[in-house]
């Protein structure tokens, strides 16, 4: 077909699908702009998109009002939950288990690196993002120091060599600088053949009519399909197949931008598996009724994250006998899948998902002016599929809590936006976890004059649960710079090992633990 019936029929396309106006600015390009345009717009499935926008639109405006989810929604059950604090006695028959799997090679991670990061505003992949750390460590090599010694650790174990393979979903916007970032820091020593990327799709922005929104006069404005996506990308790019070949039997799902992810965790590995679940998710407690966290929870016996929007605030407040909200299981987007599940989810179930709709300021070119506007208030809508919604297919689904300081601060927002969940808190996090291990381990910190500074109380081994919750509570609200600690992932997982570093010495702040030693930033004039 020649070039000019090629754009009469793409044409004729837009025209059937009313979308005419993506070619307006035509005559305007150069030749190279025109050819971007047209293949970019000769890739979009015109059809589906449609039908996806029409449904979505509907789903979100029937949505069940609060009383009637109020009325649907039951909490976790017992039978399937597991909790770091009220199951101490097995997490380390969990554990062994853990690193079993991860010995035979048949554990893999699934980083879900593909989000914009808007609220962050770097131009660049969060994953690359320094927090300021004395290390100056990226989030990147963090995960990829926390596989490496996990496989150590399973090697120790078992005594085999073994591999805990990585898979890393990137998009349009992130998949080069992704890869030539671990290429120029040589996978962080893992080995390249391991480290596994994949792009997902990308789906227009609209206006709130269905028509699609042009970033430039020659560039349609794409995003992300969400961390949902996730589904449609392993199937189109095969890598259910090389997870196969491989061996995997589990699969650990995280978010790139929480610094504190305990990657491939063995407990919650062996957890699942011991409770022989096909689907599970880690979650920590929600402690704060109107904090804006999607719960787990089942909602007509059928697990799901139910947003904090989608409930009344009656129900949010809602308390166990205990105390406890009542619908305290906050989703981390922490999941762990076994090979099959996955399977069915990417073969079976995945045309099934939803597209929920996100009203956001698209920036786009004004047809009737030409020029270029910035709303101040949302103007159209992102399609996204969530990575969570596959609950509902689990024929045996388990959550497992954790404590939030020990595994979740993530990276949303810039400083200078707000004090929750910024660049200052995933530091401070990290930390204050740090220095409580060291503190576990037996070594203490002083002042310049060589007084103990106290401990912090969380981090003594025995806490009961009501002072845990206690001091969670006043640590969160805490304005007090943590104490500068920084352990190497490559000398400790999880707090483990570290006695032969600490135990009954005193240290001065900064205090950096890595593979080459202590070392007291200060007193060492570093
Ligand atoms: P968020 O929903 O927080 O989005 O992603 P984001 O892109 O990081 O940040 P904002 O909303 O633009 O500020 C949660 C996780 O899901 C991944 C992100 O990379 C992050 O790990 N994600 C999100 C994807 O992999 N793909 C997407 O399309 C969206």
């Amino acid at each position: 077909m020649d070039r000019d019936s090629d754009i009469h029929a793409l044409q004729h396309r837009l025209a059937e699908a009313g979308q005419s106006h993506l070619l307006w600015f035509w005559e305007e390009l150069s030749v190279s702009q025109q050819q971007e345009l047209h293949m970019e717009v000769k890739g979009l499935y015109l059809e589906e998109l449609g039908q996806a926008f029409q449904k979505a639109m509907k789903d979100s405006s029937h949505l069940p009002g609060q009383e009637i989810m109020d009325a649907k929604m039951e909490p976790v059950s017992h039978e399937v939950l597991g909790s770091v604090t009220r199951n101490r006695a097995q997490l380390s028959a969990w554990e062994k288990e853990g690193l079993r799997q991860i010995a035979q090679n048949k554990v893999a991670v699934l980083l879900l690196a593909g989000g914009q990061g808007t609220r962050l505003g770097v131009s660049y992949p969060k994953g690359m993002y320094d927090v300021g750390l004395p290390s100056h460590k990226t989030l990147f090599q963090i995960q990829a120091e926390r596989i490496l010694k996990l496989q150590q650790l399973a090697e120790k174990q078992h005594g085999l060599k073994c591999v805990i393979a990585w898979y890393i979903m990137t998009s349009g916007r992130t998949m080069e600088l992704t890869k030539s970032f671990f290429l120029k820091h040589k996978y962080f020593g893992l080995k390249e053949e391991n480290v596994i990327f994949f792009q997902q799709g990308m789906l227009p922005a609209m206006d709130f009519d269905g028509k699609i929104l042009l970033e430039e006069k020659g560039k349609v404005s794409m995003a992300p399909d969400g961390n949902g996506g996730l589904y449609r990308a392993l199937g189109a790019h095969h890598i259910v197949e090389d997870m196969e070949m491989r061996g995997i039997g589990s699969i650990h799902v995280y978010c790139v931008d929480n610094i504190l992810v305990k990657v491939a965790d063995p407990r919650f590995i062996g957890f699942c598996l011991q409770k022989g679940a096909d689907c599970g998710a880690k979650v920590v407690e929600k402690t704060n009724p109107t904090e804006p966290v999607g719960v787990v929870c089942r909602v007509a016996g059928v697990y799901q994250v139910v947003e904090y929007s989608e409930i009344s605030l009656a129900t949010a407040q809602k308390r166990s006998p205990d105390g406890r909200l009542l619908f305290n299981a906050g989703n981390i987007a922490n999941h762990y899948f076994t090979m099959e599940f996955l399977k069915d989810i990417v073969n079976v179930y995945e045309p099934q998902l939803q597209h929920h709709i996100a009203q956001k300021k698209i920036p786009y070119v004004d047809i009737a002016t030409g020029k270029l506007v910035k709303p101040d208030k949302p103007n159209g809508i992102k399609m996204e599929k969530f990575v969570f919604d596959i609950f509902q297919f689990a024929k045996k689904f388990v959550v497992y809590e954790v404590l939030r300081e020990d595994e979740f601060s993530p990276l949303k927002n810039a400083d200078s936006q707000n004090g929750k969940d910024n660049p200052t808190t995933a530091r401070h996090s990290l930390m204050s976890l740090h220095h409580c291990w060291v503190l576990n381990a037996g070594g203490h910190f002083v002042d310049e004059n060589g007084t103990r500074l106290p401990a912090i109380p969380r981090c003594t081994n025995g806490t009961s649960d009501a002072i845990q919750a206690d001091v969670n509570h006043n640590l969160k609200d805490a304005s007090d710079l943590p104490i500068q600690c920084e352990i190497s992932p490559l000398v400790s997982y999880g707090g483990e090992g570290l006695e032969e570093f600490v135990k009954d010495k005193e240290f001065h702040a900064p205090l950096i633990i890595d593979r080459s030693g202590v070392h007291e930033l200060v007193k060492n004039g570093l």
